[in-house]
């Protein structure tokens, strides 16, 4: 094949960089495209956009690389950039926890913005907890890898500053963006299993109990449910994430206040 044709039939891919200003998405994407690392901070304003072309799985690939302003003013300007979307890395720096925190929040904003949820659907995620080489570490990996396998999202623990987990990272994003374009659309599913000692299913019922705003929303029912659905549904989740079979960080506390959800639901239908 020559060199023009070869150029043409190139594969396109559009990712994107999402997370909390001075996270470190800029210098992710520098220190791969540029395999360099610049200390000083230099918002970005609105959107950066590259293209690099890298070869995957033996097939020339040419990356669009949407790279988000984190700052909450720039929301304008970013939300029309989520649609077409196929990868997103989604960065916070492991020295911020509100940086950690404000995952959810940038799943919400492209939940609301890509179209549809066939749409959400077919984006691969891969979760960045940068800045590892940094001595004041305050999110650790287990919390990190639970929130991230509590969506089904790949995790790495990178940092822009020695490299890190970059490469490692840019790779499995592109390769599984590839898998999915290949399988019509539709990403891998991971299997969290087979790596952590946990299943998605575990993480995200463990994630549910630390997080929801009420005892009903604990239990994964709707506000008012019977007597009978509560006991229903902790016998299902008690099984599920019972310290014995769950290997997953924050098992104990979630068990605790599965126990406790349900003892205090059941005091109200008395
Ligand atoms: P916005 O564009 O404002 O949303 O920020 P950003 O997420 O693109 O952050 P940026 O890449 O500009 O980096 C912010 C600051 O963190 C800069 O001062 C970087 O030098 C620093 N930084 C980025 N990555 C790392 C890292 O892995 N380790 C350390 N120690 N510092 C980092
Ligand atoms: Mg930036």
């Amino acid at each position: 094949m020559d060199k023009f044709h070869r150029n043409k039939t190139a594969i396109r891919i559009k990712v994107i960089s999402m997370g909390n200003a001075e996270t470190g998405k800029s210098c992710i994407i520098k220190r791969y495209c540029e395999k360099r690392f610049v200390s000083k901070y230099m918002t970005t304003i609105g959107i950066d956009y590259g293209v690099t072309k890298v070869s995957v799985n033996g097939k020339e690939v040419k990356v669009n690389i949407f790279d988000m302003a984190g700052h909450p003013v720039f929301y304008e300007v970013r939300n029309e950039f989520y649609k077409d979307t196929q990868g997103a890395m989604l960065v916070y720096d492991v020295g911020n926890r509100e940086s950690f925190e404000a995952l959810d929040s940038w799943l919400e904003e492209i939940r609301k913005d890509i179209g549809s949820a066939a749409d959400l659907e077919g984006v691969v995620f891969a979760v960045c907890a940068n800045k590892v080489d940094s001595r004041k570490r305050v999110v650790e990996e287990a919390e990190g890898q639970l929130w991230a396998n509590s969506h089904g999202f790949y995790y790495f623990e990178t940092s822009a500053q020695t490299g890190e987990g970059i490469n490692d990272m840019f790779q499995t994003l592109f390769k599984a963006v590839l898998t999915a374009i290949e399988n019509g659309g539709k990403p891998v599913q991971l299997n969290a299993s087979t790596n952590v000692g946990y299943t998605k299913e575990q993480a995200e019922a463990i994630q549910r109990l630390k997080t929801a705003k009420d005892n009903y929303e604990r239990l994964g029912l709707p506000a008012g449910a019977s007597r009978e659905d509560i006991n229903r549904a902790y016998r299902r989740l008690a099984v599920l994430i019972h310290p014995d079979k769950s290997l997953a960080p924050g098992t104990e506390d979630a068990f605790k206040a599965l126990v406790n959800a349900r003892a205090a639901l059941l005091q109200t239908h008395r």
